[in-house]
C-alpha cells in the first residue's frame, strides 16, 4: 500500500520550552520527520522560546544534536537537515516578564496559521495565554497546545482550564494525550465503526469483560522527583488508559468529528461508577533483578507513592452493565507491552461436548511494540482423529500486513501536532473530559490517602503485585500474558 501524505498549511509554530526535554525527544525529531516525508511546508517556520541565552544559530545546533540523538533511523537516512534547519528561530522569552514577547510580536506573520504549543509545567499555562494576548500576538484563529499533567486533581484542572478560557476560546485549545495520537489506538475506532463484524456484538450480550494492559519495563529513572508527586494513578490511568477506556466503550458517535467523538467519550466517563476499595490494587516496585526499587530511584526511603495500579472498572449504562473494564498498568515489569483485550462469552452450548467448553473468542488489540490485532477463534485441529479442536489467534501483525507503510506510520507526537495545523481537535481532550476523568479519580486518590494505603510490594522485572492477579481469580478470571 502507498502511503498518502497531504501537506498541511504554512505555520509559525512557537514551541515555549523550545530547548526542554519533550521538545528534543519528542516535539523536534517528529517535525523534522514530517517535513522530510513532505508533510512540512518550505515555507513554515519553527521558533523556540525559553529562557535560554541562544540565538538561532545556537538553537539549530541544539536541535541538530537532538535530531541525531532521538531522530531514531528513518531520520539519519534523511537528507534534508540543513534545510530543515533553516526553518528554525529562537527567541529569548520570560513567560512571566516582559522580555522577548515584543520580538515574538515582530516575528509571527499575520497571514499564516499560528499555533503556540506550551511545553512547559502547567504553572506557566496561564502566563503564557495572557502574554500572547496583552501583547497581540494571538488571533482569534492561533491555537495553543498544553501538556499533561492538566492539573493533579479535579480543582487544579478545572483552575488550568479557567485561566485559559479567560484568554482563548475552547476551540483553539488542545489538550495533548499522546496515546490518542498512537496508530493502534486510532485503529481501535477504525475496527468498531468501520467493520460491521464487531459492534453488533459489542455489548453486555455477547462481551464476557475487558482487560487493558500497559505495561512498561522502565522504571521511573531520572523523572523521580516528577513522579513521586504523580504515581501511577495520575500519571496513566485518569488519562492515557481512561482514554483507550473511552474509546472501547461509547456509542458510535454519528460522525468523525471533534465534538461528536468527544461528546461520546464523556458520557462514559460519566457513567462510570465509583471504584471499591476491594477492587483496587497498588504497587510500588522492590529492588530485583532488574534494577533498583522505586523508593531509591525516586530518591524517597520512605515514600508510599505507587508505580502500578490494578483496578475494576464499571460503566454504568445498558451497554456495559455487568461488563467489567480491568485496568492495570505499571512500571519496571517484566516487558513493555500495552494491549486492549475485549474477552468474548463463552458458548451458551457445545455440540462438541467437552472440547468445545474451552474456547472463548478474544480480540486483542496490541498497542505496543508489536502493533496488531489478533483474533482467538476456535477451529478443528488439523489431520485424523475425529472432531478435535484447537484454539487459535488469527494474526494479523500491522508491520506484516501493511509493510513499510506500518514501519513509516508518523509517531504519536508529530500525527498530533499535524492535526494543530489543520485544525482537526477529535484527538485532543476537551476541557469538560478532563474535569470529569479527575472527578472520577480523586477519590480513589483521596481514599488512599485517607487510609493511609500501603502500596504492595513487586520485584522489579516481575508481572506486578500478587493482589493484582486476585483481584481478577475473585471473578474466576485471570489476567492475559501480554509478552510481546
Ligand atoms: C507518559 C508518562 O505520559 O507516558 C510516562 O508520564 C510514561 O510515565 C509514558 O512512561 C508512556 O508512554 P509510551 O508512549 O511510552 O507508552
Amino acid at each position: 500500500m502507498v502511503s498518502r501524505v497531504i501537506p498541511v498549511d504554512t505555520f509559525d509554530l512557537v514551541i515555549f520550552g523550545g530547548t526542554g526535554d519533550l521538545a528534543r525527544r519528542k516535539i523536534l525529531p517528529g517535525l523534522f520527520r514530517r517535513f522530510c516525508s513532505g508533510q512540512m511546508p518550505d515555507e513554515a517556520r519553527i521558533i523556540g522560546a525559553a529562557r535560554t541565552d541562544f540565538d538561532s544559530k545556537g538553537y539549530r545546533n541544539l536541535v541538530a544534536e537532538a535530531i541525531a540523538e532521538f531522530g531514531g533511523k528513518t531520520l539519519a537516512d534523511c537528507a534534508d537537515l540543513p534545510r530543515f534547519l533553516e526553518r528554525l528561530e529562537y527567541i529569548k522569552i520570560d513567560a512571566r516578564g516582559d522580555e522577548g514577547w515584543a520580538d515574538l510580536r515582530d516575528m509571527i506573520r499575520n497571514d499564516v496559521i499560528t499555533a503556540y504549543y506550551f511545553s512547559v509545567g502547567p504553572g506557566l499555562f496561564g502566563d503564557l495565554a495572557q502574554r500572547l494576548n496583552s501583547w497581540k500576538i494571538a488571533t482569534s484563529d492561533s491555537r495553543i497546545v498544553v501538556e499533561k499533567p492538566f492539573g493533579r486533581d479535579l480543582t487544579t484542572a478545572k483552575e488550568l482550564n479557567a485561566s485559559l478560557a479567560a484568554e482563548f476560546d475552547e476551540t483553539q485549545i488542545y489538550r495533548i494525550d499522546h496515546y490518542l495520537g498512537k496508530e493502534t489506538v486510532q485503529n481501535l475506532m477504525a475496527i468498531r465503526f468501520g467493520n460491521l463484524l464487531f459492534e453488533p456484538l459489542w455489548n453486555s450480550q455477547y462481551i464476557d469483560h475487558i482487560q487493558i494492559s500497559v505495561a512498561e519495563s522502565v522504571g521511573v529513572g531520572g523523572r523521580g522527583a516528577y513522579y513521586d508527586k504523580s504515581g501511577a494513578m495520575r500519571d496513566m490511568v485518569q488519562n492515557h488508559l481512561m482514554q483507550l477506556l473511552c474509546l472501547i466503550a461509547m456509542e458510535p458517535p454519528s460522525k468523525f468529528d471533534p465534538d461528536a467523538v468527544r461528546d461520546e467519550k464523556l458520557k462514559v466517563i460519566r457513567a462510570l461508577e465509583p471504584v471499591e476499595p476491594h477492587e483496587l490494587v497498588r504497587g510500588q516496585y522492590s529492588e530485583g533483578p532488574e534494577g533498583p526499587s522505586y523508593r531509591e530511584e525516586a530518591g524517597d526511603p520512605k515514600t508510599f507513592t505507587e508505580s502500578y495500579v490494578a483496578l475494576k472498572a464499571k460503566i454504568a449504562n445498558w451497554r456495559w452493565s455487568g461488563v467489567p473494564f480491568y485496568l492495570r498498568t505499571g512500571k519496571r515489569l517484566k516487558a513493555r507491552a500495552s494491549e486492549i483485550a475485549v474477552v468474548f462469552k463463552k458458548l451458551p452450548h457445545s455440540i462438541f461436548g467437552d472440547e468445545g467448553d474451552e474456547g472463548q473468542n478474544i480480540l486483542a488489540i496490541h498497542l505496543q511494540p508489536n502493533e496488531g490485532i489478533t483474533l482467538d477463534v476456535t477451529i478443528k485441529e488439523p489431520g485424523p482423529g475425529g472432531m478435535r479442536l484447537a484454539h487459535v489467534p488469527l494474526d494479523m501483525t500491522f508491520a506484516e500486513t501493511l509493510g513499510d507503510q506500518a514501519e513509516d506510520a508518523p509517531d504519536a507526537y508529530e500525527r498530533l501536532i499535524m492535526d494543530v495545523i489543520r485544525g482537526n481537535q477529535t484527538l485532543f481532550m476537551r476541557g469538560d473530559e478532563v474535569e470529569a476523568a479527575w472527578a472520577w479519580t480523586d477519590p480513589i486518590i483521596e481514599g488512599w490517602q485517607r487510609r493511609n494505603d500501603v502500596p504492595k510490594l513487586y520485584d522489579a522485572g516481575s508481572s506486578g503485585p500478587d493482589d493484582a492477579l486476585a483481584l481478577l481469580h475473585r471473578d474466576l478470571r485471570k489476567w492475559r500474558d501480554i509478552e510481546p
